[in-house]
């Protein structure tokens, strides 16, 4: 059993280990204290059937009452139509301060149901359940939380922390390779900002999907998480690094109609933006070759379908862009990332030189 201590406005355990949903209950007890009766389940419609029975049981074990709420998967249910749903769910169970949510999935049960507690009644506590690497290494941790509107992707939300982190391991056997990858890529960028070591690991890795490999990567993933977001829990400076890669991945994604998953667009952003960093003569080391290499070796597909014009324009619109300027993270050195903000009227060239 692994546990890292997160200390942001509330101190908070991420547990990883297997095994681990079915002595959910006594984990939970212990973080949510004595007073809770009654716990939400939060779920979507294809882990539902997966992993809320043992869950379930295990909260049943501990003396909780379980309700449990499931919407349909996917990104369209990140939104006000099901958080408005969620919270009259809520209310008509009578759920009190004293209870808690309870969010098992991915990140967008992970997200939806944070802000749904950040609301409910100004505020109740809530623990997330990650079953997808992404949600393990990146969206679980750290208190952002939120729902789309319809003008783009997170643009209403809170800043609201789980009270425990509970990332079981089996859980992600029955994840696509895809959707590993779209792990394994936020822990390359976790890397990237700052771990050499991570690199050198994975060039020498035997077995790359093992769960030694995938447990590694992913301790590391959280503890550079753990260090950026104690640094700067609301997002005004270092935060910003977790955003290496993404400027360009979110432009990626939009571009292909989200038909391009987003750890898929990351992999081909840091592709990018570490190839144009170098052609600029602002990297101080060749940080793209092992990028690169790392990517390849887990089979991300790297060939970008789009131009450097589509994809400054999609960039354009990104809600990070602050006035004329966006600010982009830069590898200066392998493990050591720079935030450098330059005229939007130079994306499209600096873009361009990382598709070269
Ligand atoms: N809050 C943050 O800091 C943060 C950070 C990164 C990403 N995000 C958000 O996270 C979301 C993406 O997360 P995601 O990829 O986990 O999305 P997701 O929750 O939709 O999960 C992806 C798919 O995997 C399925 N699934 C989940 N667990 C499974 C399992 N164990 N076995 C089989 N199938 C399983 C789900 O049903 C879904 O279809 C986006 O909305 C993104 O904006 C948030
Ligand atoms: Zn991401």
């Amino acid at each position: 059993m692994e546990t890292i201590t997160i200390s942001a406005s509330k101190t908070y355990k991420v547990i990883t280990d297997s095994a681990l949903l079915a002595r959910a209950g006594g984990f939970i007890r212990n973080a949510l204290g004595e007073k809770g009766k009654k716990l939400c389940i939060v779920t979507d419609d294809q882990v539902d059937p997966l992993y809320t029975a043992p869950l379930e049981a295990s909260l049943c074990e501990a003396g909780y009452e379980t309700v449990t709420f499931a919407f349909p998967h996917g990104e369209a249910s990140k939104s006000l139509e099901t958080l408005s749903r969620l919270l009259e769910f809520l209310a008509e169970n009578q759920l009190t301060r004293s209870d808690a949510l309870i969010a098992l999935g991915g990140g967008i049960p992970g997200d939806l149901t944070g802000f749904a507690a950040a609301s409910y009644l100004r505020g109740i506590p809530f623990v997330q359940v990650p079953t997808t690497l992404l949600a393990a290494v990146d969206s679980s941790v750290g208190g952002k939380t939120g729902v789309n509107l319809k003008a783009g992707k997170n643009l209403a939300g809170a800043f609201w922390q789980p009270s425990l982190v509970l990332f079981d391991m089996d859980t992600i056997k029955t994840l696509s390779y895809d959707l590993l990858l779209d792990g394994i890529a936020e822990s390359i960028k976790a890397g990237a900002i700052a771990d050499k070591e991570l690199f050198l690991y994975i060039q020498k890795a035997e077995r790359l999907t093992s769960p030694e490999t995938i447990a590694h990567l992913s301790r590391r993933a959280i503890e550079i998480k753990r260090e950026v977001v104690e640094a700067d829990e609301r997002d005004t400076g270092p935060r910003q690094l977790l955003n290496f890669g993404h400027t360009i991945g979110h432009a990626i994604e939009k571009s292909s109609d989200f038909s391009i998953t987003h750890g898929h667009a990351v992999a081909m952003g840091m592709a990018i933006v570490s190839k144009a960093s170098q052609e600029m003569g602002w990297s101080q080391e060749d940080c793209h070759a092992p990028i690169v290499n790392s990517l390849r070796r887990f089979r991300f597909p790297l060939d970008c379908p789009f131009t450097a014009a589509q994809l400054s324009e999609a960039a354009r619109k990104d809600k990070k862009r602050m006035g004329d300027s966006i600010t982009l993270v830069i590898p200066v050195t392998l493990g050591n990332c720079q935030l450098k903000s330059i005229p939007v009227s130079q994306l499209e060239d600096f873009i361009k030189a990382g598709l070269s």
